[in-house]
């Protein structure tokens, strides 16, 4: 997708759409010269009163363009980054609509938000809603295959300002997009190997990113006790991957962001129902975006040091699968009974979390996946889990949030929790009772961490829309890319 600028609307060129932001009861703006009572009709008739994300076709015949499209962005006294965000989602869903390739869009005047984040929301809006997948889809059988936006020319002031910050949106908004492939993509293609495949091409693309790919024998060697077991039941093999980015060499502050890769969750032996088990494909949601941020973080270049750790397999059930009721050791040494197959994934982050405490030795971690249901009965599908030992993590990762509208929650670790993990026959158990089952994921997790500053994401409620929203798809969101980048920009050091 390609981004221009142009200073006034006079200069544009010929697109398939051109689009004049209103707010609500603010009708007259000085800019549009005779396009003004052209825009005017429909506010008269009644037909467009500039509410939030309405939008309007006018069909006036004017050489330059198709169309005109009036969007209302609401009351102007009530306008944020996130009703701009919303709005623009409306006006990407009206794009796919009227298969509009090239577009002229007129930045609206936000007095209380300052132009180069007016910018930012309208693309985040635009381009988060303007994701479509279909590659799974042969287009001979569909009616109308989908056409996608190719050209962008933004109209207003501070032309330099407005091209840079387009491009950063950009950059990071496609790492979005990338996320959103690989897990709206099929459990059978996304295996370990293409994770780590896709990996490959991030640092081959970006030459400050490193990629190492560790084998099954590599993991056996390592004693990942616990990511063979959970692997043990599938056709394809475990891999790890290890994805550096070095932003800053001179510096030895460093990050580590360990991501669930469990490319899809059967609950092996403790077999999910059929209902459970449909948007299962999706349980890599923590690795895409883990991997997703540092291929961000490449394109942007920023100035700090950040290693993605992802250990990928597949939760499959089959006569090698690992057994409820047996003992495993983790590559801590820590033994664990496994209580249910189906708490797979804090079984692989341990493992993740235990190499990357001992050998990579962070000042900070970050693991993100999706982990539990029973995150989505505490929250609601608005907001992700957010769990730390370390309050000035946990507010920078909480303001992160707020900026991004990637919103988390922050959850107890309280000592109290910790009785629920003991088991008789081993150090711990991986499940406990079905009451609080996020803060016990949570609680286990935090046994491998050691003292390290250390946040733990539960993306479960936000990984996968049932149904579309505002300006998420349905499927695959990507939440979290925005997030973490957001957080690497505005990092303090500890
Ligand atoms: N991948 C699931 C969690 C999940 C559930 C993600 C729904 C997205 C939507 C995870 O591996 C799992 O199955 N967790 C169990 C834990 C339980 C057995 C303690 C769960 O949530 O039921
Ligand atoms: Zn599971
Ligand atoms: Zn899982």
């Amino acid at each position: 997708m390609q981004i221009h600028t142009i200073a006034h609307i006079d200069k544009r060129e010929p697109s398939d759409a051109l689009v004049i932001p209103f707010f609500k009861d603010h009708y007259v703006r000085a800019d549009l010269g005779r396009l003004q009572d052209i825009c005017m009709a429909p506010v008269h008739a009644h037909d467009f009163a500039g509410k939030e994300g309405q939008v309007v076709a006018l069909y006036p015949g004017e050489p330059e363009e198709k169309r005109i499209f009036l969007l209302g962005l609401g009351p102007k006294e009530k306008c944020s980054l996130e009703s701009l965000r919303r709005s623009y989602g409306s006006l990407a869903r009206a794009f796919l609509k009227h298969k509009c390739k090239a577009v002229s869009i007129v930045v609206p005047e936000c007095e209380l938000i300052p132009h180069e984040l007016v910018v930012k929301a309208l693309l985040e809006g635009l381009i988060l809603a303007g994701y479509v997948f279909d590659k799974l889809k042969c287009e001979s059988m569909q009616d109308e295959p989908a056409v996608r936006l190719e050209e962008i020319t933004l109209i207003g002031p501070e032309l330099h300002l407005t091209a840079k910050v387009a491009d950063k949106a950009k950059k990071v908004l496609e790492a979005v997009w990338r996320a959103r492939d690989l897990i709206n993509g099929n459990a059978d293609d996304i295996t370990p190997h293409f994770l780590a495949t896709f990996a490959k091409e991030i640092s081959q693309e970006f030459p400050r990113i490193k990629t190492e790919i560790k084998d099954k024998a590599w993991i056996e060697k390592e004693g990942m006790g616990l990511l063979l077991a959970v692997s043990r039941g599938a056709a394809v093999d475990p891999c790890f991957i290890i994805c550096s980015y070095t932003g800053l060499p001179i510096s030895s502050d460093h990050t580590v962001l360990v991501g669930k890769g469990i490319t899809y969750d059967t609950g092996g032996l403790k077999l999910k129902s059929i209902e459970n088990m449909l948007s299962m494909r999706a349980d890599m949601s923590g690795a895409a975006v883990a991997l997703a941020t540092i291929e961000a973080i490449g394109a942007l270049n920023l100035p700090i040091n950040v290693t993605c750790v992802i250990p990928a397999c597949e939760n499959a059930i089959g006569a090698l699968s690992y057994k409820l009721g047996d003992v495993y050791k983790s590559r801590s040494g820590i033994s664990v009974e496994v209580t249910n197959t189906d708490a797979e994934g804090r079984l692989i982050l341990a493992d993740a979390i235990s190499y990357a405490v001992d050998v990579l030795q962070p000042k900070r971690l970050i693991d993100i996946g999706t982990l539990t249901g029973s995150m989505a009965v505490a929250l609601g599908n608005e907001l992700m889990g957010l769990f730390s030992n370390s309050d000035f993590l946990a507010e920078a990762l909480f303001q992160a949030g707020q900026r991004t509208h990637e919103r988390s929650w922050r959850m107890p670790l309280y000592e109290e929790y910790k009785e629920q993990l003991k088991s008789d026959i081993a150090d711990i158990k991986n499940a406990g009772s079905a009451q609080g089952g996020s803060i016990f994921c949570a609680m286990f997790l935090q046994q491998f961490v050691k003292d390290i500053p250390w946040a733990h994401f539960d993306i479960s409620p936000v990984a996968f829309n049932k149904e579309a929203r505002t300006y998420w798809p349905k499927n695959a969101t990507g939440i979290g890319v925005r997030l973490l980048v957001d957080y690497f920009e505005h990092m303090d050091k500890e």
